[in-house]
């Protein structure tokens, strides 16, 4: 399974497809991309920056697990962390390195390396920092315990994972994109796209099948190809996580596509992005 992971997110380097990705991998392709990446992230989530200043970054030893285009780790660099960075994909390991080569920005260690089999020794951070990530790993109960192992007993967690309270998977996942999709597949509409890529793995794998939320959660995060994703609520994150307990979580982020739900003023009750810190039990 975690190769269907890995092979997934080397194919798609997260969100690199939102803002047109490289045309090649000169110097100044990767700055362009850099900067329209950050301008779209950091605009569309603005609530990312807030709460990376709300974590006390400055002079702490820093992991961050899953990588993407490497946006957050030069925020975490810029906020005084000293920084090392593991990503299952070469392809995000690459651009993190770059993005803080060309940046002049300091690093400790960016390697390829997974969650469930950390190259680090016991006790060797402050802080672990993990976005976007944690909900995608299926041996989570594995994971957590390396990033137990790794962290000082004083050290803490701070995690985003999808949030299962929220609008996004209790109406627009749960309910309008299954009832769409059925539709569509009975009726015979043909669609391009994230639908028309929808219509031919439930084709492929059998309507009902497809629509069971076991599978659909996962084709409803990050494309219709997605391997594995799983949404978390306080319950949930007691049970994936046993060997830490959460000292404090936040929702952020009205996100529920296609509704048209940006606007309105939810997203501490119904947010997609569930933001917990978590410290090691007994600490
Ligand atoms: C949705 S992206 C999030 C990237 C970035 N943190 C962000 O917020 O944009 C998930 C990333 O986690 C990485 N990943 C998935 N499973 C992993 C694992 N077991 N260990 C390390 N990285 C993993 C993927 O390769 C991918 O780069």
């Amino acid at each position: 399974m975690e190769s269907d992971v890995q092979k997934f997110w080397q194919k798609n380097p997260c969100g690199a497809e939102l803002v047109g990705d490289l045309n090649d991998r000169s110097r100044a392709e990767y700055e362009a991309f850099f900067a329209r990446y950050d301008e779209y992230r950091y605009t569309k989530e603005a609530h990312i920056l807030d709460c990376l200043d709300a974590v006390a970054f400055d002079g702490k030893r820093v992991l961050e697990i899953g990588l993407g285009q490497g946006a957050d780790g030069e925020q975490i660099v810029r906020r005084g962390g000293f920084y090392s960075g593991v990503d299952l994909t070469d392809e995000a390991t690459e651009r993190t390195r770059m993005r803080l080569t060309l940046k002049n920005l300091p690093f400790e260690r960016i390697e390829r390396a997974s969650a469930l089999k950390l190259p680090f020794d016991d006790n060797s951070f402050d802080i672990v920092f993990s976005h976007g990530v944690l909900h995608h790993i299926p041996d989570i109960k594995t994971a957590q315990k390396e990033i137990a192992r790794v962290l000082r007993r004083d050290g803490k967690l701070v995690a985003m994972l999808y949030a299962k309270w929220s609008m996004n998977y209790l109406a627009s996942i749960f309910v309008f994109r299954r009832l769409g999709l059925l539709a569509m597949y009975f009726l015979g509409i043909k669609a391009d796209g994230i639908y028309g890529d929808h219509l031919a793995n439930a084709k492929k794998a059998g309507i009902w099948k497809y629509l069971s939320m076991d599978n659909f959660i996962n084709v409803s995060t990050d494309g219709a190809f997605n391997p594995y994703s799983k949404v978390y609520g306080t319950a949930e994150v007691r049970a994936d996580f046993p060997d830490f307990e959460i000292s404090k979580t936040g929702k952020y982020f009205m996100y529920a596509p296609p509704l048209p739900v940006s606007r309105l003023p939810l997203a501490s009750l119904l947010g997609w992005h569930l933001w917990a810190e978590l410290k090691p039990k007994g600490s």
